[in-house]
């Protein structure tokens, strides 16, 4: 029985690259993600005992579209999953045929399982699967059987019953009824590779890597805000350097309620000594004065950040170190083959410190996904308001803030958030939920309070379903629910006259107003 083998997802520009190493990691076996060109070579590096083939946005009918050599690939004889634009790849380079055009399936479809292998094990005879394509396969290549097929005739599963496996539907995403047994099935029967991977037991080498990294006189600087990723990095590292570590937290005044003494406290109780709380929040507003545009507010928030971070860290002597919360999807994009990404919003971080200030980087969860680092923060004993805190943006309020930051909305904003946060925690939703939240906007409603006519702000409440923040469904939320977050926040948040519900997913909006 091989041991702890990893996956190999070789991305095509698909939108669930990510979704399938997740799946992987989830049923226990480490999984990257790597570019078709990159492929041989990390397969040389070895310890690969599984590749899966993403899905993709273009047609492999197409000249110009990615391809790989699949012949080498079935060469190192290690299991193959196409899945999607992989399953295509396959029939179209082994002789099979593909038909563009001719039956097109997107969403929910009916498939039938014609042959029950391994693949399909434990399986009903028929499923409930995700699809998402226009090419077809119609005919498999020599030496493959079709597994299963939809109502519509086109072949949705194939294998050569010996090491290629592939299906036209995404076993990776949850609307695929046991997809998730598709790629147990996959991993465990056809690779052998049991589950052995599991990131809570990876703290002890990461903190002794940081060890035998950092000099025994070198001093390490971080950046902290209330999410996740940083405290657990800035714990990981103390565990690691003691206090040659300092963190930072530029309070730019725009966090949510209550969140800075929050964070203060955990990170004294985690045993941080050199905490630096810096409260700019004056600096940040006057910046922001008269400022509506989305994209400047971001970009004057993202630049006073970094100078004041600087600033900070310029005051420490000896500092050799920038440690970062950088998480696997931030550093290892997926859906890069073929299609250019646009600038919808920019995000702002220090990444270019460390060379102006000439500082190496430390980034310790560098290969983790964010319900990997919920594990270790959660073996490392940080408290569960801040592990389980839903994301919030390095901007802060400021981009649920439509239009000019003043205080006045900014007070407004913290109350109607902490409102929202705290009835969906009561009605035990929080968890369940990616983000719930309330924004502020410019225009006004008129309202009637007591007999007089008040001119009040409008406040809209938004609420998300989502598995990694890229796409997002609205939440249905409950009218009782609804209800009582609208009479909380027009009785208790003073000038509020108008309380709406946000009913667009994403796309086509975004999560965030801003
Ligand atoms: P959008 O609004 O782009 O948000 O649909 C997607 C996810 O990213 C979060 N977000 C940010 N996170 N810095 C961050 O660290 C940012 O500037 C930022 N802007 C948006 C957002 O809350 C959602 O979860």
């Amino acid at each position: 029985m091989a041991e702890r083998l990893k996956a190999l997802v070789i991305d095509f520009g698909g939108q669930y690259a990510h979704l399938i190493a997740r799946r992987c990691r989830e049923l226990g076996v480490y999984s990257e993600i790597v570019d078709p060109e990159e492929t041989f070579k990390k397969l040389d590096e070895g310890g690969i005992g599984a590749v899966i083939l993403s899905g993709g946005p273009r047609s492999v009918l197409d000249p110009d579209s990615p391809k790989i050599d699949l012949m080498k690939l079935i060469s190192y004889n290690i299991p193959i999953l196409g899945i999607c634009y992989g399953h295509q790849l396959i029939a179209k380079t082994l002789g099979g045929e593909i038909k563009t055009g001719r039956i097109r399936e997107y969403g929910r479809t009916l498939v039938k399982i014609l042959e029950k292998d391994v693949l399909f094990d434990g399986l009903p005879d028929q499923l409930m699967v995700w699809m998402s394509h226009g090419d077809t396969v119609v005919k498999p290549p020599r030496g493959f059987k079709a597994t299963s097929i939809s109502e519509d005739g086109a072949i949705t599963s194939m294998t050569d019953g010996a090491k290629i496996y592939s299906t036209q539907f995404h076993p990776e995403v949850t609307h695929t009824q046991y997809g998730e047994k598709i790629l147990e099935n996959f991993l465990r029967i056809i690779c052998g590779i049991e589950a052995w991977w599991n990131p809570g037991d990876r703290i002890k080498e990461l903190i002794d890597e940081i060890r035998s990294k950092v000099g025994v006189d070198e001093k390490v600087i971080c950046a902290v805000s209330g999410g996740v990723d940083s405290v657990t990095t800035a714990t990981i590292v103390s565990k690691a350097v003691g206090d040659r570590l300092y963190c930072i937290f530029v309070d730019h005044g725009l966090m949510r309620k209550d969140e800075v003494e929050q964070v203060e406290n955990s990170l004294r109780r985690i045993g941080i000594r050199n905490l630096k709380i810096v409260d700019a929040h004056e600096r940040f507003l006057s910046k922001l004065k008269g400022v509506k545009d989305p994209e400047e507010k971001r970009r004057i928030i993202g630049e006073e950040f970094i100078k004041i971070f600087e600033e900070e860290a310029r005051k420490i002597s000896g500092i050799r170190w920038l440690a970062q919360g950088t998480i696997y999807p931030d550093r290892v994009e997926s859906g890069r083959t073929g299609r250019k990404v646009a600038l919808i919003k920019s995000h702002h971080n220090v990444g270019a410190l460390p060379k102006r200030m000439n500082l190496k980087l430390i980034e310790p969860l560098r290969d983790f996904y964010k319900d990997e680092v919920r594990e270790i923060a959660r073996k490392l004993g940080i408290p569960d308001e801040i592990v389980s805190r839903h994301p919030f943006p390095g901007p802060g309020l400021a981009v649920r803030i439509i239009g000019e930051v003043t205080e006045e909305k900014l007070k407004i904003c913290r109350e109607a958030n902490a409102i929202v946060e705290e009835e969906f925690k009561k009605a035990g939703l929080y968890d369940k939920v990616w983000q719930a939240f309330a924004v502020v906007c410019d225009d006004r409603w008129v309202g009637v309070m007591g007999d007089e006519r008040v001119l009040g702000y409008i406040v809209i409440i938004r609420v998300v379903e989502s598995v990694d923040g890229m796409t997002a469904d609205w939440h249905k939320i409950d009218h009782n629910l609804l209800e009582r977050i609208s009479n909380r926040i027009t009785r208790r948040i003073p000038k509020v006259t108008m309380v709406a519900y946000a009913a667009t997913s994403k796309p086509p909006s975004t999560i965030e107003p801003c």
